[in-house]
């Protein structure tokens, strides 16, 4: 039986720094039988030498002979399938491979014969917690997101006793508490802002509480319970927005540091905060807006910039994550070694993803050509 080829490409797209391996994961797979090889550079943006990768049993080359060789392709983000030119029929393309973004990508894959696999439909289902890198990577956007805003912040996060006076805490409103908002309330409290949060599911406001801040809700109005499926967030009635705003636009005022994070699986991120609401703020103020990859939840955030409305800064960086390469290469590595070898068969000595399990087809997109995945088969161009 010859070993199955695992690849590990360079990341192409802009700011993005991460990477799909590190040296511990190329040692579990060789551990498990595989051969690894590693696109020269691959690390470098996070901190992980070739020679790093080369001690851990990889071997380094250039794009052309690591793709021609792999059985499995292991990328961050989805590269164009231009871009994968020469990979063998039948190869397994694992990452985030943004499925509702760019449709033709994912019909790219479809006509290169390979397997999609996309880690962003993962099921949030127990066995596969250790697989979600939608989690790990927005943990760790949400710890960023209070740095960057303490960057930008030109005055301190905690309360503090000088001789020369005291100064008062910051304070800190996040907006969405799912997992970047419940890890951007704990890193503010660590620094010692007074916190304050909101989410339209109420489940949430325990959450809240049990990290020291103040749950923000909208009470009494019909559509409330926000709970869609798998634990995310669904749409909300007109009369809870409209509530909502009302509630967001007292609060907001006296706010010195926004952080929001909402998002909505497979719809543009909802509008949160707008120019008028912006121009109640302090001057000074910064909001980071998490979700300004998916549309934004802040109206006039200029995605990859930070851009000043009415004295108040508003910072809307690119792929978050990608910001801290190191840690978030390191847990998304992890994600996908967990995932493939969940499913690794000693006979096989490969991965076997069974047709009929939860995570095959909730991940799958596409195989033999076509696109399989039933979220995207409503999707227009899907012939
Ligand atoms: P997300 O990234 O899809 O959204 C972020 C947050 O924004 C969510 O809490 C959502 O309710 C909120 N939101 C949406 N629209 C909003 C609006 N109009 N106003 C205010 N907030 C709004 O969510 P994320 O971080 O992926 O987590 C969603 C849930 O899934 C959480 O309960 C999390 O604990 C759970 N989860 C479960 C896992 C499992 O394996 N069982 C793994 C990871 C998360």
């Amino acid at each position: 039986m010859s070993s199955i080829h695992v690849t590990v490409l360079r990341e192409s797209a802009v700011a993005e720094r991460r990477v799909a391996a590190t040296p511990e994961t190329v040692k579990k797979f060789i551990a498990l039988g595989a051969v690894v090889s590693v696109e020269a550079g691959a690390g470098e943006s996070a901190s992980i030498a070739d020679a790093a990768y080369a001690e851990a049993g990889a071997a380094i080359a250039d794009r052309a002979s690591v793709l021609g060789e792999a059985d499995i392709v292991l990328s961050i983000q989805g590269p164009a399938p231009t871009s994968l030119a020469g990979i063998k029929p039948g190869a397994w393309l694992v990452g985030n491979l943004d499925p509702y973004a760019d449709r033709a990508r994912i019909e790219g894959y479809a006509a290169l014969g390979i397997e999609a696999l996309a880690m962003e439909f993962m099921p949030r289902i127990t066995r596969a917690q250790s697989m979600d890198t939608l989690s790990s990577q927005s943990n760790l956007a949400g710890y960023r997101a209070v740095l960057d805003a303490a960057h930008e912040f030109g005055r301190a996060f905690p309360m503090m006793m000088t001789a020369a006076g005291t100064i008062a805490a910051a304070r800190v409103f996040v907006m969405g508490v799912g997992v970047a908002g419940l890890q951007a309330i704990a890193t503010a409290r660590r620094l010692g802002a007074q916190v304050s949060a909101t989410d339209v599911r109420s489940a949430t406001k325990e959450q809240i509480q049990s990290l020291g801040a103040k749950p923000i809700f909208v009470e009494n109005v019909a559509g409330i319970e926000g709970e869609g499926t798998g634990g995310y967030a669904s749409e909300m009635s007109a009369e809870y927005q409209q509530a909502q705003a009302e509630l967001v636009s007292s609060h907001i005022a006296k706010q010195d540091i926004v952080i929001t994070t909402a998002l909505i699986p497979g719809k543009p991120a909802p509008r949160l905060i707008t120019d008028a609401q912006i121009a109640t703020m302090k001057p000074g103020s910064v909001i980071v807006d998490l979700a300004a990859e998916q549309g934004g939840n802040v109206e006039g955030a200029v995605l990859g910039e930070v851009t000043e409305r009415h004295g108040v800064l508003i910072v809307a960086h690119r792929n978050v994550p990608s910001r801290l390469a190191a840690d978030a290469s390191a847990l998304f590595s992890r994600n996908l070694y967990n995932f493939l070898s969940a499913f690794w068969s000693k006979e096989a000595g490969r991965p076997v993803l069974p047709d009929e399990d939860e995570i095959t087809r909730a991940v799958r997109l596409t195989q033999g050509g076509r696109i399989v995945n039933e979220r995207l088969q409503d999707q227009p161009g899907n012939a």
